[in-house]
């Protein structure tokens, strides 16, 4: 099969030379149109002066006039016929003079009726090559936008539809049989990246289920010294081994805290590598929302009093009950609202509302009010280790892992997570619960589902 280039640069080619080439024959048909036109109307002067002659009053001009005009006749009989009628013309005869002007008028009548033919039949060859001469082109054009239209531009569209279903579906699809010409080598590069992605994936898949396999077994294999050392400072900072001085407390203290934040720091790599090899399993049950935030508020008022900040807790209704593994979305929770304290302002407030949205769906809000994150940093701080402020002055360091965790529970439970904020304008981190109920009845959307 022929390259689309090659095909193209064929198609015009043919159009240039079959234009050109049709062109010229009408040209040169035109051109002996005119000659035979000339020719005749030559015969019909020559009849004229042939009627003028009159043999009483012998003319000598006109004779030679009439040689000269029969010098330039091409047909043999027309010549003899003016030759006889000359000599007849001569010859001072009336009635022969009378029998050749007879026979002439005869041969130019007939000569006459046969150019006329002759015109009409050239007109038509001229008009039939200039209509093609015309139509060339135009066809021609015609049928190179049928085909790229049908030739490039919708195997074009199907390669993009392919391109997107190969995103959509997991990356499965191939071109079988891609056409010998630029688009079957786009396909074939299309199928070799494909191909190239797969093995990638594969590699990636295997790669990540080693790191997450390394991630839980460091995580266990740290859990337990870690456990122990948390148990001898312990007993250390309560003086059950014996008084200690001020400073020693101090240090001991420190060591307490940042022993806490490591456990904190493998507990969170823990789920996340549970999430992320989809061994994580919920326990989910209907609870009352409002006693679930009532109590995740409680559970960090310590650290909020610490903070100088508030919390309010608003729910939309007091009977709404949520399907949710209370564990997993306590965890969300109090990430969240730990998050509002840490960069609310002294005397701050933070908000914990819940709402029915457009969608029906339970959405919980938590609103602070502090620096606000910018536009650009909204998606990355929910990937894993992201951090975009810097809250070194503020009670607890993060990790950056707390957002990832979150987003991934909530993905687990269908819902969605999301922050709505504006730089310096303090933070609004969402997120949706689809499965809830009034008391023990359904919701009207899973009643019509239901149903
Ligand atoms: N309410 C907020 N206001 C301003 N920035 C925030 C807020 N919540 C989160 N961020 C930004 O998002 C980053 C990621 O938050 P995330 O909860 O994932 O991690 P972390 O709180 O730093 O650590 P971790 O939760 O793992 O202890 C934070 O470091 C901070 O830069
Ligand atoms: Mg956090």
């Amino acid at each position: 099969m022929k390259s689309i280039r090659a095909k193209l640069n064929s198609s015009m080619l043919i159009m240039l030379v079959s234009t050109l080439g049709f062109g010229f024959f009408a040209y040169k048909k035109n051109n002996s149109l005119e000659r035979i036109r000339l020719a005749v109307s030559g015969s019909l002067s020559l009849r004229e002066k042939v009627q003028d002659l009159d043999i009483e009053r012998h003319d000598s001009d006109s004779v030679l006039e009439l040689k000269k005009v029969k010098a330039t006749l091409k047909e043999d009989d027309r010549r003899t016929s003016i030759s006889n009628l000359i000599q007849a013309y001569n010859s001072n005869n009336p009635k022969l003079f009378a029998k050749r002007v007879k026979e002439f008028e005869k041969l130019e009548r007939k000569y006459f009726k046969i150019s006329q033919w002759r015109i009409q039949k050239i007109k038509k060859t001229v008009h039939f090559y200039l209509l093609i001469a015309i139509l060339t082109p135009l066809l021609g054009l015609c049928g190179l936008l049928y085909y790229f239209n049908h030739g490039v531009l919708t195997p074009l569209q199907h390669l993009s539809h392919r391109m997107m279903e190969f995103l959509i579906d997991q990356y499965t699809f191939r071109f079988s049989t891609p056409p010998n010409n630029e688009i079957g080598n786009l396909e074939r590069t299309f199928n070799s990246l494909a191909q190239k992605v797969l093995n990638n994936m594969d590699e990636l898949h295997a790669l990540d289920r080693a790191k997450s396999e390394f991630v839980s077994i460091a995580s266990h294999e740290l859990r337990t010294p870690l456990t122990s050392i948390k148990g001898s400072l312990g007993l250390l900072s309560n003086d059950i081994v014996g008084t200690l001085d001020v400073e020693s407390k101090e240090m001991v203290l420190v060591a307490e805290q940042e022993t806490d934040r490591l456990v904190r720091l493998i507990n969170d790599m823990l789920d996340l590598a549970k999430i992320e090899s989809r061994s994580l399993t919920l326990k989910k049950d209907w609870l009352i929302l409002n006693e679930l935030l009532k109590k995740t508020a409680l559970g960090l008022k310590g650290f909020a009093t610490a903070a100088d900040v508030n919390i309010v807790v608003q729910c939309h209704d007091d009977s709404c009950e949520v399907e949710i593994d209370s564990d997993r979305i306590q965890q969300v929770l109090t990430n969240l609202i730990s998050n509002a304290i840490k960069y609310s302002p002294d005397k701050g407030i933070v908000r914990i509302v819940s709402v029915l949205n457009q969608q029906g769906l339970v959405e919980i809000c938590v609103t602070d009010q502090g620096p606000g994150i910018s536009a650009d940093n909204q998606n990355l701080i929910f990937e894993k280790f992201r951090q975009a402020t810097d809250s070194s002055n503020h009670l607890v360091k993060g990790t950056g892992l707390g957002l990832a965790i979150s987003k991934a529970l909530i993905a687990e439970h269908n819902g969605d997570i999301g922050v709505r904020s504006k730089d310096g304008e303090g933070s609004t981190f969402f997120f949706t619960l689809p499965q809830w109920r009034q008391h023990d009845k359904l919701n009207p959307a899973q009643d019509i589902k239901a149903a």
